[in-house]
């Protein structure tokens, strides 16, 4: 494991252009998908980020050969042999590796794969994943490390998500659409990720109807495998956007954020204008700088298309400088408010008020100190913590960090930062 961490110097305005990547939770989609496929599946706008990293591993394990065609392009191609089983030590290291499941089982029959893990949080149920597959005829048999998941032939059936899952929603979409007759998801999630997963596929020989609604109908091919026409292009990244759209309302003056969909962002654009943030945005840029007074609002995090959970903490951040009390309620996740204790060593007042509530007290001046990310959506907020603090804050742990965001040292020393990894 890397050691390297981050050092900051806070205090600095931040000013000028930062460039959005393509979506870490879109292109851990489509490179599991490529399995679906008879011919080689390009896709640009792949952020080399270390989640993206270890999928590609483990398609390289079962058999893909991975091909760079370009900057952050890759070619994806499966032959006859393809492995059932997900490499225990990469699999376990990010949850999203039960995306891969799912092809894996449509199209070898089988599939075996450890518990998904990550980080603090990657370590939850994967029960509607399971419920999902033996609806569908597979049969499933927990081993002490893993699963072992089994289907001569996978049936299109009527499957209602008890809660909404986004990766649930994915990896039945993907095992559907091998499947012999007619699928329904209902309770679907709504991600923007998933209609633009399913309009490539669609386009590629697939039968799939309504994603992006809450019901997804999915006309099985009955094993004929996909043919793709032209390559997929990753969507920008949301949350990164909103992470540098929140920086900006901290501490930009004029940060200009490019190459992203501002559609996706809408409900968090709402938020940070009902704040006093003035915005400013075009068709992929939006722009952002610190208003004279920041108010507080009180948020509560939903699924797409409400307040979205990976900009919780950031927005926590953003908190601790607004003037007022504010009340922060993480309705998607258990343990997603595990950093404020470390916010609070840095100087915010935060007080919890229940497992899944915390009132923020601001505005506080924060102080640089030692941090370690508990995970990637906290470990940058984190960073931006830091950047605010006064004196110098060491952050570890940020293999975590890079696990979503591509080289974010140099896209901020860009914008002014004084960041440096050692
Ligand atoms: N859940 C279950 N059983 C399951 C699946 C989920 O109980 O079988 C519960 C979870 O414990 C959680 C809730 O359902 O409380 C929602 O989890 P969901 O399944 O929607 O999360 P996910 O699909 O695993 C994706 C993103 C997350 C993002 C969430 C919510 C990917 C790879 N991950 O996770 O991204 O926070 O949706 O939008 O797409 C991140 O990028 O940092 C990240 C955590």
């Amino acid at each position: 494991m890397e050691m390297a961490e981050f050092v900051i110097n806070g205090g600095r305005k931040l000013k000028g252009e930062i460039k959005i990547m393509g979506a870490k939770n879109s292109a851990l989609k489509i490179l599991p998908a490529s399995l679906l496929f008879s011919t080689p599946v390009k896709i640009k706008n792949i952020p080399l980020i270390e989640d993206v990293f270890r999928m590609r591993d483990l398609l390289t394990d079962i058999g893909a050969s991975v091909k760079e065609i370009g900057e952050r392009s890759l070619e994806v191609r499966f032959g006859r042999e393809i492995g059932s089983n997900l490499k225990k030590d990469i699999a376990e290291r990010f949850r999203a590796s039960i995306v891969l499941a799912g092809p894996v089982l449509a199209r070898t029959g089988r599939v075996s794969f450890p518990f998904p893990g990550g980080c603090v949080i990657g370590k939850r149920p994967i029960d509607i994943f399971l419920d999902g597959w033996k609806k569908m005829g597979a049969t499933v048999r927990e081993s002490g490390s893993g699963f072992d998941i089994a289907a001569k032939r996978l049936s299109g059936k009527d499957f209602t998500f008890k809660n909404i899952s986004v990766t649930g929603t994915e990896t039945l979409m993907l095992s559907a659409v091998l499947a012999h007759g007619k699928t329904i998801l209902r309770n679907a999630a709504l991600e923007p990720e998933i209609p633009s997963l399913a309009e490539f596929l669609n386009k590629s020989g697939a039968k799939i109807k309504g994603a992006g609604t809450s019901t997804i109908e999915i006309i099985g091919t009955g094993g004929k495998l996909l043919k793709a026409r032209r390559a997929f292009e990753v969507i920008p990244d949301r949350i990164e956007t909103g992470d540098f759209l929140i920086l900006g309302a901290i501490i930009g003056d004029n940060i200009k954020v490019t190459d992203c969909n501002p559609e996706h962002l809408t409900t968090l654009i709402a938020m940070l204008e009902s704040l006093g943030v003035k915005i400013k945005m075009g068709k992929n840029w939006v722009s952002v700088s610190r208003p004279k007074i920041l108010s507080s609002s009180d948020i509560k995090t939903k699924e797409y298309p409400g307040f979205v959970t990976d900009l919780q903490a950031p927005y926590t951040v953003l908190m601790t400088q607004a003037h007022g009390e504010s009340i922060i309620f993480e309705t998607v996740f258990d343990g997603r408010l595990n950093y404020i204790d470390d916010l609070n060593r840095m100087g915010a007042k935060i007080t919890p008020l229940d497992t899944h509530r915390v009132l923020v007290h601001g505005p506080t001046s924060l102080r640089g100190r030692e941090i370690e990310s508990p995970d990637l959506r906290a470990g940058l907020a984190f960073v931006m913590a830091a950047l605010i603090a006064k004196g110098e804050s060491i952050v570890k742990n940020i293999y975590q960090i890079d696990r979503g965001y591509e080289k974010i040292e140099e896209r901020l020393q860009k914008i002014g930062a004084d960041i440096k990894r050692i």
